[in-house]
């Protein structure tokens, strides 16, 4: 099934159908990066720009691998220094770029909507990289890849998404995408990191990580997100580990071959056990990155074919 959307802002409007495309499609782009040649055309003469409002390593950094790797020119708008900071709005900012002719405009920023927003005002492709707490869709789709190849499949798995998830656009656009394909989704955490409308999201909800681990194929960590905090989540950072923290006693829960994934920035110690962060039998957390550049490649790769169709009576 071909990929229908001129944006990618969120995995809410995705197809089941599509969401396949696009990772068998990222498959592809996984053997060309380890290729030693590792170039494409698929972007030839397309101006990709990324405007980070917010932090990132991982997310910006392969944005701009991908689109450089399959022939884009690429440039990084360094958002402290730009004209937000004189007071202009996003949109004038958006629109400004918008008269340079970009054809695809990656975008973080800290307000949930604001992707959404500045997608109506241009005339070119909106990738979303992170809208405050509602939408991360490439993290879920290089998550999804992750599971797939390393399970063999992506549907009928049990998957537990712990930690942080009040404050967490990478468990939102997780549960969505994870959900679509048929899978049972645990949240485990304290109950003051839940999020508001759970009753919506048809998860199941663990207080407890060794009840709510118990029987499962993937263990995703998540980071207190500290920014989004206003007042006192948690008891004590040491009080939080000994509950909440992911080491390999409490992953022992779990089914033995069940896989640690976590989106990074990750804190040791806090979430995670570093020991077990870095256990290559156990945790996928570097091949997570690895199925980022990949995934971006086919995300930006599909809404430039889009680009390119010609309509039916022209
Ligand atoms: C996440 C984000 O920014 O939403 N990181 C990422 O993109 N890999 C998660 C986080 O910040 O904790």
């Amino acid at each position: 099934m071909a990929f229908r959307a001129r944006h990618l802002l969120g995995i809410e409007p995705l197809h089941p159908a599509e969401i396949a495309t696009l990772l068998d499609l990222a498959d592809t782009y996984v053997d060309l990066n380890r290729q030693p040649d590792k170039r494409a055309d698929a972007l030839a003469g397309l101006t990709q720009i990324n405007m980070f409002f917010e932090a990132s390593t991982r997310t910006q950094a392969s944005f701009e691998i991908a689109g450089k790797r399959l022939g884009a020119d690429v440039m990084n708008m360094t958002m402290q220094a730009s004209s937000i900071k004189k007071g202009e709005t996003l949109i004038d900012t958006a629109l400004t770029l918008n008269a340079m002719h970009p054809d695809l405009l990656v975008v973080r920023h800290p307000q949930s909507g604001a992707v959404d927003l500045l997608a109506q005002k241009v005339n070119c492709a909106v990738l979303n990289a992170g809208d405050g707490r509602h939408e991360h869709p490439t993290q879920a789709l290089l998550d999804a890849l992750t599971i797939r190849r390393a399970k063999g499949r992506l549907n009928r798995l049990n998957i537990a998404i712990c930690g942080d998830i009040a404050h967490s656009r990478v468990a939102r656009s997780n549960i969505l995408l994870l959900h679509k394909l048929e899978n049972r989704v645990r949240l485990i955490g304290p109950p003051t990191l839940m999020p508001a409308q759970i009753g919506e999201l048809g998860v199941e909800v663990y207080h407890d990580m060794r009840e709510g681990l118990s029987g499962c194929d993937v263990v995703m960590m998540l980071r207190l997100q500290r920014e989004r905090m206003d007042g006192g989540f948690i008891p004590s950072e040491r009080e939080y580990y000994h509950r909440y923290g992911l080491d390999a006693e409490k992953l022992a829960y779990a089914n033995p071959d069940a896989i640690v994934m976590h989106p990074g920035p990750m804190n040791r110690g806090v979430e995670i056990d570093g020991t077990l962060a870095d256990d290559i039998n156990r945790s996928v957390i570097q091949e997570q990155v690895e199925m980022g550049v990949a995934v971006r490649m086919a995300a930006m790769d599909l809404l430039a074919r889009n680009m390119r169709v010609v309509p039916a009576d022209a």
